[in-house]
């Protein structure tokens, strides 16, 4: 028995420090690490519902972008996500996987069960538990010390059976900053080595949410042994904003889904915190592993396996972000792509530039597509041919038959 102690003291102190290297490696890193939750709160959209199979699809897409880590799903709330995690074990080798748990013990057993098989270093629990004075009133019917209690005691019951493990203070941006600051010391003290700072209901402006990381890292004085993750929804558009600040101010974890789908109205959109991340190197002076190649097959991807569509003006996976039918800007775009761009499209992997053949569309465009289908007009026949586009009904797409039928139209006899 007592040589099974030692042994198990050794282990403990290895654990311990092998934990606090990886920590101290990754802020010195300076990465920003993506923590993609579309297979957990994204699923939670109603209508986005996700079958094991799909789950595997995205996750390799994921993973093949670079993400950090996956929260992989619910396992204590539906066999599905058990069924999709155990799925996973083997197939998603590099990101972490992470399993939601409530403050429960039973969930974190359901956790340890999913996530069997994976070795250590790659697999998580990722507790929550409300602690505004909302949901301890409403939701919890419990006072300050006692979701503090129900907190510590979970991490350490965690602490047991997981190396990773995440906390998060549901509702943390509405919570007595004093107290929440409390709970982040005690969640670390218990075994937290990362510490979330969920805006539950996405009520934070850049600002705000920026005080809100100056503050924990000045309050929170053992915050060296864990990673600061911050999770945005999207109630005020502002969540994209509000998780770059936040990198800005040293967060180390970015939480987002793809398309920002999400819980109402949904979650920082991964795609566009990457594509902000990657064109703003100078101010934020942070780097990350994600693969911004992948990113606009990864939104389809997601888009056709949730039948969520994505809107058309969507940033980075939209289907008109590299589309125009404006004059000027097709003209600007043939002289050079970077004129009416921000970035290129194989930047983010998407199909070309589309110059839309319509009522706003000037001469150049309609002389480059006649030419691209092997008609050669000059300059006055061009014209007419851009009087006919004008012509057309409201909203009529020329696509290259109907431009060649209208180019053919002036060479008939009359
Ligand atoms: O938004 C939220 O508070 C969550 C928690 C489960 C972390 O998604
Ligand atoms: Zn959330």
């Amino acid at each position: 028995m007592a040589s099974k102690g030692l042994l198990q003291q050794i282990h403990d102190r290895v654990t311990h420090t092998v934990r606090h290297a990886v920590i101290t490696h990754h802020k010195r890193s300076g990465m920003v690490l993506f923590s993609d939750t579309t297979l957990r709160d994204g699923e939670q959209m109603p209508g986005a519902t996700l079958e094991p199979d799909d789950k595997i699809e995205i996750a390799k897409a994921l993973e093949a972008a670079g993400v950090h880590s996956l929260d992989a799903g619910f396992p204590a709330s539906s066999e599905q996500d058990v069924e999709a995690i155990r799925k996973m074990i083997g197939v998603i080798r590099k990101p972490v996987l992470t399993a939601l748990c409530r403050t429960v013990n039973s969930d974190v057993d359901a956790a340890d069960r999913a996530l069997d098989g994976n070795p250590d270093h790659k697999r998580g629990v990722s507790l929550f538990c409300g602690t505004s004075p909302l949901h301890r009133k409403h939701k919890l019917e419990k006072d300050q010390a006692q979701v503090l209690k129900i907190i510590t005691d979970s991490i350490s019951y965690a602490a047991d059976r997981f190396r990773i493990i995440a906390f998060s203070p549901e509702d943390a941006s509405r919570t007595e900053l004093d107290y929440l600051c409390k709970c982040y010391v005690e969640a670390i003290d218990s075994g937290a080595t990362t510490i979330g700072f969920p805006d539950t209901v996405g009520v934070l402006t850049p600002e705000k949410a920026a005080d809100f990381v100056k503050a924990i890292q000045d309050k929170v004085h053992n915050l060296d042994r864990a990673l600061l993750a911050v999770h945005f929804h999207n109630d005020l558009g502002l969540a994209v904003a509000n998780t770059l600040a936040c990198v800005k101010e040293g967060a180390n974890v970015v939480q987002c889904t793809v398309n920002g789908i999400g819980e109402r109205a949904g979650n920082a959109s991964l795609e566009e915190v990457a594509m902000a991340l990657a064109m703003n190197s100078d101010q934020y002076n942070r780097t990350s592993r994600l693969d911004t190649t992948r990113l606009a097959p990864l939104c389809k991807l997601v888009a056709e396996l949730t039948s969520v569509m994505i809107p058309r003006m969507k940033p980075v996976g939209g289907s008109n972000v590299f589309a125009t039918e404006a004059g000027i800007h097709q003209d600007g775009l043939l002289k050079h792509p970077d004129t009416y761009l921000p970035f290129r499209p194989e930047v983010v992997g998407a199909d070309g530039i589309q110059l839309v053949l319509g009522r706003h569309s000037g001469r150049r465009a309609v002389a480059h597509r006649l030419e691209s289908i092997g008609m050669s007009f000059d300059e006055s026949e061009v014209m007419e041919v851009v009087e006919l586009i004008k012509q057309l009904p409201k909203g009529t797409v020329v696509d290259d038959t109907l431009l060649q039928e209208l180019a053919q139209s002036l060479r008939e006899p009359a």
